[in-house]
C-alpha cells in the first residue's frame, strides 16, 4: 500500500510574516507524504521554505495560456515548484460555479502539466438524507473519467469531502467513511486496474483529536485538511497520526 498523504488546505489564508513560521514548522514526517496547498501568492514562499514537504495549489485553470485575465495556468504551477493542486474543492463548485465538466477540464490541465490533481468530491446534507451519497460522487468522478480517460485515473487523489462536515467540527463517522471510500476505489478498480491503487483520502473536520480513528479506518490513505492546517502543531500532529496508522 502507498504511503499515506496528508494535504493542508490553507484556504484564503495568510500573510507573508506569519507564514514564514508556519511553514518553518512544518516538516516531513517519516512513512507518510505531507503538502501544504497555499494561495498563489504564496507558492514561491512556501516552495522556498518547506523542506521534504510538497508545495501544492487549491485550484487551477482549465486554460494553457492567453487571453483568460486573472488565471493561473497549470504550467506556472509547476514553473513555481508546485506539486499538487486540489481541484474540484466544494467551496469551489458552490461559491465559484465550478461544475462537473470544468473541474474534469482543471484536472486535465493539472495532469497536462505533470501536476497531481487531488480531485474532491462529496454530497450534501439533502443528498446524504436522500440516500444519493455514492451516486453523487460516482457523476462526480464521471464527469473527470469523460475527460482525462480511464487510463490517467491512476495518476490521480482522490479526496473524499462530505460537504456537511467542511468546517463543521464534526467529522464523517468512520463507518460512513468506509463505506464511501470502499465505493469510490470498486469504481475506480472498475475503470482501469491500476486506479484501484489511487489514494483516497478524507477530508472534513479532521482534527488532531480525531485523526487516528480517522486514518485506521479501513480505505483511508491519508486526508485533506482544513482548519487544522493552520496551526502548526496540530497539522503535524496530524501527520504523524497518519505515520502511526501507516505503521511506520
Ligand atoms: P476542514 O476543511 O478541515 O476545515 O473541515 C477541509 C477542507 O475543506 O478541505
Amino acid at each position: 500500500m502507498a504511503q499515506k498523504l496528508v494535504v493542508g488546505n490553507w484556504k484564503l489564508n495568510g500573510e507573508l510574516a506569519a507564514n514564514e513560521a508556519l511553514l518553518g514548522a512544518i516538516g516531513a514526517v517519516a512513512g507518510v507524504e505531507v503538502a501544504v496547498c497555499v494561495p498563489f501568492p504564496y507558492l514561491a514562499q512556501a516552495a522556498a521554505r518547506l523542506r521534504g514537504v510538497a508545495p501544492g495549489a487549491q485550484t487551477v485553470s482549465e486554460f494553457q495560456s492567453g487571453a483568460y485575465t486573472g488565471e493561473v495556468s497549470a504550467e506556472m504551477l509547476a514553473d513555481l515548484g508546485c506539486r499538487y493542486v486540489i481541484v474540484g474543492h466544494s467551496e469551489r463548485r458552490a461559491l465559484f460555479g465550478e461544475d462537473d465538466a470544468t473541474v474534469g477540464r482543471k484536472t486535465a490541465a493539472a495532469l497536462r502539466a505533470g501536476l497531481a490533481p487531488i480531485v474532491c468530491v462529496g454530497e450534501s446534507l439533502a443528498e446524504r438524507e436522500a440516500g444519493r451519497a455514492l451516486e453523487v460522487v460516482e457523476r462526480q468522478l464521471g464527469a473527470v473519467l469523460a475527460i482525462i480517460g480511464a487510463r490517467m485515473l491512476a495518476r490521480l487523489a482522490v479526496a473524499y469531502e462530505p460537504v456537511w462536515a467542511i468546517g463543521a467540527g464534526r467529522a464523517a463517522g468512520v463507518e460512513e467513511i468506509r463505506r464511501m471510500h470502499a465505493g469510490i476505489r470498486r469504481w475506480l478498480g472498475e475503470r482501469d486496474a491500476a486506479a484501484a491503487s489511487v489514494r483516497v483520502l478524507y477530508g472534513g473536520s479532521v482534527k488532531a483529536d480525531n485523526a487516528t480513528a480517522l486514518f485506521a479506518a479501513p480505505g483511508v490513505d491519508g486526508g485533506l485538511i482544513g482548519g487544522a492546517s493552520l496551526v502548526a502543531d496540530d497539522f503535524m500532529s496530524i501527520c504523524r497520526a497518519a505515520a502511526v496508522a501507516n505503521g511506520a
